[in-house]
């Protein structure tokens, strides 16, 4: 039996998505699900009834008709009381729920003993879960977005300009935060031509922050800003004053600031003072995208773009919203891959695996009983920390397994087998496979030293790069082709030898070639 997908229109006031989109409705079908859309339900976002029609999906007259024949209910804002009220007894609803904010509309969702998966309650940190990620998506558009608000509210160039009217300098723009959304601020405003400056509280996002071509400023005060799970944390009174004044610095330079920053489950942190923005050159712009958690600037007025002190600060809180299409496509393509982890038998029935991480961790409710807040995800285990005193002995007669280190005896019959094999080869072997053997040896020990130290991600570019410097071999038939003048004058290489190494430099050109090509390819991913 077919399950129906309904798509209602959402009645937000002012939101154009809409979570399913007419190329999503094709692979449900082929999933084996039937569709259904409101009627009208894409047309903010540009898709019309006749296009979601020509996917295969069929058009409900009005809401009621929608709720009513649905047996899973894909939205993008949390549905009101009303639209609970005409969800299917015993149906699933899916979308952005917010359940630590929202306790009315689980009390009433649960009441319809409805299945709810909250797409914002994905455990984003499983790298499984991220085809799913619509905070992700949705981040990323608000990055892009913000600076397109930020030029529009601006008046000049980002780029700088020399003509013939006169030299512009380029727009120093300032991101605050540099997460999925600052980082997307980040490269936007870069591809305009901008400076970009960017503050985090977690240091590791520095080389991100470079890798899009922007410049990471540190404040001037040792501390971890890692609060877990990729998240920021609430940083210590002195923390905060060095980044007051570092943030006062730059405010006086920067054309534009975007903020993003965000601690998870806390209020924004304040990080642009009203003394800040009064500091700013008139005709700057701020766009504060933390305005639903009370925002970054003393002066935001969320959902509002206001003009205070010659500086427009937007505090808008729609921002994929105002990107409809763009945002209802990546947000119906996360729906669709959700869709099929649920129903791996592509016969439009679903599952859902209680046992399966991500599952578990989106199910808020399940046949109208609260499953939220979900146990912690079960990670890799990290790294065991060194241990700070010398680990205590093995009790004896004890197998050790491979993390235990070795006992004293075990190593010292090793050395004693290694050196004795030494011993032989030096005694036994031809003078010129010791020559061979001692720089095999040798280039072991560098190699592994090498490999030792590189960060293992990059383990691949640094495999095709040794295999091209590997075509060392070149030389070898280099030199069975053209013999060293000395050797000109007794005989030329026999036909034999020739086409050889003919072969093997034809084959080694691949290697060579072949390795740098790819090496280059793979580093420039690890760049952008
Ligand atoms: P978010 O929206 O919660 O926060 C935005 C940014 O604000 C973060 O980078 C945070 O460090 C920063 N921030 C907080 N307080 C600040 C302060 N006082 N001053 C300056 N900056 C401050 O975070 P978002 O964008 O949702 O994700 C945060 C990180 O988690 C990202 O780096 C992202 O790559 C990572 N992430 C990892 C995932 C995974 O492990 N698979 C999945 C999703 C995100």
């Amino acid at each position: 039996m077919s399950l129906i997908i309904g798509v209602p229109r959402e009645t937000f006031a002012g939101e154009r998505r809409v979570a399913t989109v007419p190329d999503v409705v094709v692979k449900l079908i082929k999933l084996g699900f039937k569709v259904s859309i409101e009627t009208g339900a894409g047309n903010a976002a540009n898709f019309s009834d006749d296009t979601y029609r020509a996917a295969g999906a069929e058009i409900a007259a009005n809401a009621a008709a929608l709720w009513s024949q649905s047996d899973i209910v894909f939205k993008a804002r949390p549905p009101t009381l009303a639209e609970v009220g005409m969800l299917r007894e015993g149906a699933t609803l899916i979308g952005f729920i917010w359940p630590a904010q929202n306790p009315d509309l689980m009390q009433a969702l649960a009441s319809r003993k409805a299945t709810v998966l909250a797409i914002d309650s994905l455990p984003r940190q499983l790298s499984r879960a991220q085809k799913m990620d619509a905070l992700t998506s949705m981040a990323g558009i608000s990055g892009y977005r913000a600076v397109i608000e930020a030029a529009n509210a601006f008046g000049r160039f980002f780029n700088g300009q020399v003509t013939a009217a006169g030299k512009i300098p380029p727009a120093r723009v300032f991101i605050a935060g540099a997460g999925v959304a600052g980082l997307a601020a980040i490269g936007t405003a870069a591809n305009l031509g901008a400076i970009v400056r960017a503050n985090d509280t977690r240091a590791e996002v520095a080389d991100q922050v470079k890798s899009l071509g922007g410049e990471f400023v540190k404040v001037d005060y040792e501390e971890e800003g890692s609060g877990g799970g990729g998240y920021a944390k609430v940083m210590s009174e002195g923390f905060q004053r060095a980044q007051r004044d570092m943030y006062a610095r730059e405010a006086k330079e920067a054309d534009i600031i975007i903020t993003t920053a965000l601690i998870p489950g806390k209020p924004a942190p304040k990080l642009i003072t009203a003394e800040m923005v009064r500091s700013m050159k008139a005709g700057s712009v701020i766009i504060d995208m933390a305005g639903e958690q009370g925002g970054n600037c003393e002066l935001t007025e969320p959902g509002q773009a206001v003009v205070k002190h010659g500086v427009t600060i937007v505090g808008y809180t729609d921002l994929p919203s105002r990107l409809a299409k763009q945002s209802s496509t990546l947000y119906g393509n996360n729906l669709l891959r959700l869709m099929e982890e649920l129903c791996k038998t592509k016969d439009g029935a679903i599952d859902v695996n209680m046992e399966d991480d991500a599952i578990r961790g989106l199910t808020v409710i399940k046949q109208g009983e609260v499953t939220w807040p979900p146990p912690p995800p079960k990670l890799p285990a990290a790294p065991a920390a060194k241990p700070a005193a010398a680990p205590v002995a093995a009790p004896k007669g004890h197998g050790h397994s491979a993390s235990e280190p070795m006992a004293g005896s075990t190593l010292a019959i090793i050395f004693g087998i290694g050196a004795a094999l030494f011993w032989l080869v030096g005694a036994f072997a031809p003078d010129a496979f010791l020559g061979h053997f001692t720089v095999f040896v040798l280039a072991c020990f560098v190699g592994y030293m090498v490999v030792w130290n590189v960060t293992p991600s990059l383990h691949t570019p640094l495999m095709s790069v040794t295999n091209a410097i590997s075509s060392i071999i070149a030389i070898g038939a280099l030199i069975q082709i053209a013999p060293p003048l000395s050797s000109l004058t007794e005989s030329r290489p026999d036909g034999w030898i020739l086409g050889m190494a003919v072969l093997a430099l034809a084959l080694t050109a691949i290697n060579m070639f072949g390795g740098f090509a790819v090496t280059r390819r793979m580093l420039a991913m690890f760049r952008k």
